[in-house]
């Protein structure tokens, strides 16, 4: 989708739908021309209580000017507006647009927003960009009716003067932020018989090629040189080769790494999973898909910084060669974990990868892990837990959360949990007490494995979505794109 900044106004710009938001009980700031270009009908729709801005609302109009369609797309109350409104709302324009058939889309961004012009401009593009994602590759027979399928091609975000600027400078970055967010989506979406370790190492390694990143993919044999016991044991089941992917660009000094759990199928091993919903299993490498996607957007933005994105790979799967409940595994760094139940294996691949990332003395950890069934039950879908040994660290993460949309929910570190992953036989075990505070004693695990400033963000409940929305179909959702995205873009703020 190409995007245009134009200082055309409402009347003025020719395109198949206009869409302008919006907030409830709010005469829409500019009525006057979008009543010139619908022949009043926006005000009569607004006086016959068909169209009153709440949240989510849509109303569509034909009009005989140069816009031959309008949308008003409500925003809810000034008070309670948040960035991801714009989103949402942006997203439903496209949706609408690729619904009715249209090409093209332009959107209206004169409305008085709480928010920055240039903050506002990067929400509305990420929602159109995310709103035009489906996984569908696969589908060979054409929906009915359908001869060819039609897609947005061309959005145009209206801008005054005075804005286009900050407009332009936002849009920028929301169609890195959209591109790579789906972009992600597509790679955690692939199946698990074709997103094995190996064709996502190459994945990367092309990605690296295209936008100027450094790549090093570590085979089965550099693993084992590595002592990368960890990663290995978790891979001895599987006939797929692990691999680690480490994606580096360089774009200023503060060094910051991001690690991914990249399990591109989580059966649960011996202590194999019951057999309902292991198909979603294939999701299990969304935290290391998203950290590449995360570093292609720190290099497509030129950010000034210098990030590692660092992405352990490998099946997790029964065999006659697979690590077993009561094996005792001797980490990279010396560490010892005795493993209680296969399935807890996000954990022992994270441990090798963030002793690796420590060693590398960076200034931040952030990994991002799709570890614990416990999230989901504490979260749900809404939020991905966060944990750390770092205060600062935290609160930045909890604001670019916020500003993402990409909620994110603390949880404590405190010392007592540490009880949890104490083991009788070896330093530590893959498992705590069952039935008792499961994601922070998945953390727990963790913590002992990094000696940097670090976090971690459970993922399991917020990497796939089993709920179709207008703006954001099924399946993966590339969270922590965004989340990470800003956190990087506003690092030194
Ligand atoms: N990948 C799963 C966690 C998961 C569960 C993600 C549901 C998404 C949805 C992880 O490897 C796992 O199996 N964790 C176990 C740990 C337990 C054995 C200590 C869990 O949460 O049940
Ligand atoms: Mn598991
Ligand atoms: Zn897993």
């Amino acid at each position: 989708m190409r995007v245009i900044v134009s200082t055309k106004t409402v009347s003025e710009v020719s395109t198949s739908l206009l869409a302008a938001y919006s907030f409830e009980k709010e005469e829409p700031k500019n009525l006057k021309s979008l009543d010139e270009l619908s022949d009043s009908q926006t005000s009569n729709a607004i006086k016959a209580g068909e169209f009153s801005g709440k949240e989510g609302e849509t109303l569509l109009l034909h009009c005989k000017g140069k816009a031959k369609r309008l949308l008003l797309l409500g925003l809810g109350k000034r008070e309670e507006f948040t960035a991801q409104k714009l989103r949402s709302a942006s997203g439903k324009a496209t949706a609408q647009a690729k619904k009715l058939k249209q090409r093209e889309l332009a959107l209206s961004l004169d409305v008085h927003l709480p928010i920055s012009v240039y903050d506002a401009s990067q929400a509305a593009i990420e929602g159109a960009f995310l709103a035009t994602y489906s996984f569908d590759k696969y589908k060979t027979e054409k929906k009915e009716g359908e001869s060819e399928k039609i897609e947005v091609g061309e959005l145009t975000l209206l801008a005054t003067s005075s804005d286009a600027r900050a407009v332009e400078n936002g849009a920028g970055i929301g169609t890195i932020t959209g591109e790579c967010q789906n972009l992600a989506r597509a790679m955690c979406n692939e199946p698990p018989n074709n997103a094995t370790p190996s064709s996502i190492s190459k994945n990367a390694e092309q990605l690296a090629k295209q936008y100027g990143l450094k790549a090093k993919i570590f085979s089965a044999s550099d693993l084992k040189k590595m002592n990368m016991n960890a990663l290995l044991a978790v891979a001895s089941g599987s006939v797929q080769e692990p691999k680690m992917v480490v994606l580096e660009y360089f774009g200023g000094k503060d060094k910051i790494c991001l690690v991914g759990k990249g399990i591109t199928f989580d059966s649960g091993g011996i202590s194999l999973k019951p057999g309902k919903d292991m198909e979603k299993m294939k999701f299990d490498k969304s935290g290391a898909i998203d950290v590449i996607a995360a570093a292609v957007a720190a290099a497509r933005l030129k950010l000034p910084l210098h990030i590692i994105a660092i992405a352990p790979l490998t099946e997790n799967v029964p065999s006659g060669s697979a690590y077993k409940p009561a094996d005792i595994i001797t980490t990279s760094t010396g560490k010892t974990i005795e493993i209680q139940n296969t399935d807890a294996e996000g954990r022992v691949i994270l441990a090798d990868a963030l002793a690796y990332a420590s060693s590398l003395k960076p200034n931040a950890i952030i990994d991002l892990a799709t570890l614990t069934g416990a999230c989901v039950v504490a979260l749900g879908s809404v939020a991905a837990g966060i944990m750390g040994n770092d205060e600062k660290l935290i609160e930045k993460i909890k604001k670019a959360g916020s500003e993402s949309g990409e909620k994110v929910w603390q949880f404590p570190m405190w010392k007592e949990y540490d009880e949890l992953v104490k083991s009788d036989v070896a330093d530590v075990k893959n498992v705590g007490t069952p039935g008792q505070a499961g994601t922070i004693a998945g953390a727990k695990l963790l913590e002992k494995f990094v000696s940097s400033p670090w976090v971690h963000i459970d993922i399991a409940g917020v990497s796939d979505s089993d709920r179709e929305k207008p703006e954001f179909s099924k399946g993966a959702t590339g969270y922590g794109v965004r989340l990470l995205t800003r956190l990087l873009q506003t690092w030194k703020k």
